[in-house]
């Protein structure tokens, strides 16, 4: 392979692009601040859950393909090609996002770099902040211009970033040179046929603001659906199911329940609203404080159907909740609807229980004041009332009689509309769902 790459920062998106760029042959070097996190990284121990990561990090360890540092002189010497992959999460009070790891990977490694070279953005940022970073370069790398930028955003979704890595629906290259775009073309050349964008760099932020607001709002169109059937006595579920038909609709990101949560789209609308009104372009998203408004009623309406089958008031009630990770597959736990629900009962005085596949650890950590069971019949052991709030395939598949003898009562909200309401009534089962008559 021509090229040796870094990768600077070793989050879900870092240690997953690290991994898969050894995988496909490259020498890779993976750099993080955080010296017990590269520890583990070196000793092939993921710090994260994600399917199959692993297995690919341990295989191209052994191969010597990949390593992990925490020392930027040895990057900036190493790599030809520097990708940064580091968080640009809400600034807290502020809708916008905090763009300061990037900058701080810029100022820690520009120095360094004494060779000609590419660095590459991957990070989700406010429009701008590529040209920003690249005359900041510039401007401190010893070899000036020749540190050159591109912005490249990234796609994956958690609990598929593998195969997400590996086989991407499309390439966004948003290049200020043909030679930019070159090494680019050549470091993807191994995945094969994949669509690539070539374009400047706001066109290329863009496209990441624009993909996840789109969406967010796909969600969000649906469970707002969801309030008019609830509010018809219709079924949404239903209702999806008939306007997926529809191949200018589509199936795909049209389940109505609990909303979106995690690292990314909760964030990313509300930093790409605050963008578009500092660019004097406000009104263009105004509808998208209206996605974010619906997604977090569904969270209430959530909240307002388990209290309705406590009985009026959780005081005196025992509630499992099964699920913490913002979606299934993943132990992220960042804006995860579940546990924003569980926290509220228990603010409300319901004796709350989560159980979570492989985020408990996460979950206990972020809410010590929640009770946590060992799976998910021992989480509702006692319940009063059962809430499904991640959609785990251990969940879905749940036998109705075997949790119905550990319960008090057969009392169960599907906030993911993931179970068969007809085998659970049959079993005896108050059902109810989200949307749902
Ligand atoms: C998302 C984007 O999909 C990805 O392209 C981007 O790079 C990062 O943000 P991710 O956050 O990993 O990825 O999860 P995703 O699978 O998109 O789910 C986001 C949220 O939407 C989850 O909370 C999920 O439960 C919810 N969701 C998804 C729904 O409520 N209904 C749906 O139909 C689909």
């Amino acid at each position: 392979m021509p090229y040796r790459l870094t990768v600077l920062g070793t989050g879900y998106l870092g240690t997953t692009h690290a991994a898969c760029m050894a995988d496909l042959g490259f020498e890779v070097l993976g750099l993080d601040v955080d010296e017990v996190k590269i520890a583990r990284l070196q000793a092939g121990d993921l710090p994260i859950h994600e399917p199959g990561l692993e297995e690919v990090l341990r295989r191209n360890l052994e191969a010597g393909r990949l390593r992990f540092t925490t020392s930027y002189e040895e990057a900036a010497e190493f790599g030809d090609v520097h990708f940064i992959c580091v968080g640009t999460p809400q600034k807290k009070g502020e809708n916008a996002a905090d763009v300061s790891y990037l900058d701080a990977v810029i100022e820690s490694l520009a120095p360094h770099l004494e060779r000609e070279c590419l660095v590459v953005g991957k990070s989700t940022v406010p429009v701008g902040t590529a040209q920003r970073l690249a005359d900041k370069l510039a401007r401190l790398a010893p070899v000036g211009g020749l540190a050159e930028l591109a912005w490249n955003p990234e796609f994956l979704r958690e609990g598929f970033a593998v195969r997400d890595t590996l086989h991407p629906d499309r390439i966004v290259l948003g290049v200020a040179s043909d030679k930019a775009e070159k090494i680019l073309r050549d470091v993807y050349a191994p995945l094969g046929e994949v669509p690539i964008i070539v374009t400047d760099y706001p066109t290329a932020e863009l496209v990441k603001s624009a993909a996840n607001a789109f969406l967010a709002t796909k969600i969000s169109f649906i469970n707002a659906m969801a309030e008019v059937c609830e509010a018809s006595h219709a079924d949404v579920k239903q209702l999806s199911l008939a306007l997926s038909y529809d191949e200018r609709i589509g199936g795909k990101f049209l389940n109505p329940g609990l909303g979106f949560g995690g690292g990314c789209l909760p964030k990313d609308i509300r930093a790409f609203m605050a963008r578009a009104g500092e660019l004097g372009a406000d009104q263009a998203l105004t509808f998208l404080r209206e996605v974010d408004a619906i997604n977090m009623r569904r969270r209430a309406r959530m909240v307002d159907l388990a209290r309705e089958l406590a009985g009026g008031s959780f005081h005196g009630c025992s509630l499992a909740v099964l699920g913490a990770a913002f979606k299934p597959n993943s132990d992220d736990i960042r804006d995860s609807p579940a546990l924003d629900v569980a926290a509220t009962i228990g603010r409300e005085g319901g004796r709350v229980t989560v159980y979570d596949p492989v985020a408990l650890d996460n979950a206990r950590r972020a809410h010590p004041e929640l009770n946590y069971g060992e799976s998910a019949l021992d989480a509702a052991r006692g319940a009063h009332v059962v809430l499904l709030l991640t959609e785990w395939q251990e969940f879905v598949e749940l036998d109705p009689e075997e949790l119905g003898a550990v319960v008090a009562t057969r009392k169960i909200v599907d906030g993911r509309n993931a179970l068969d309401a007809d085998v659970w009534r049959t079993a005896g089962w108050h059902y109810r769902a989200l949307g749902r008559p």
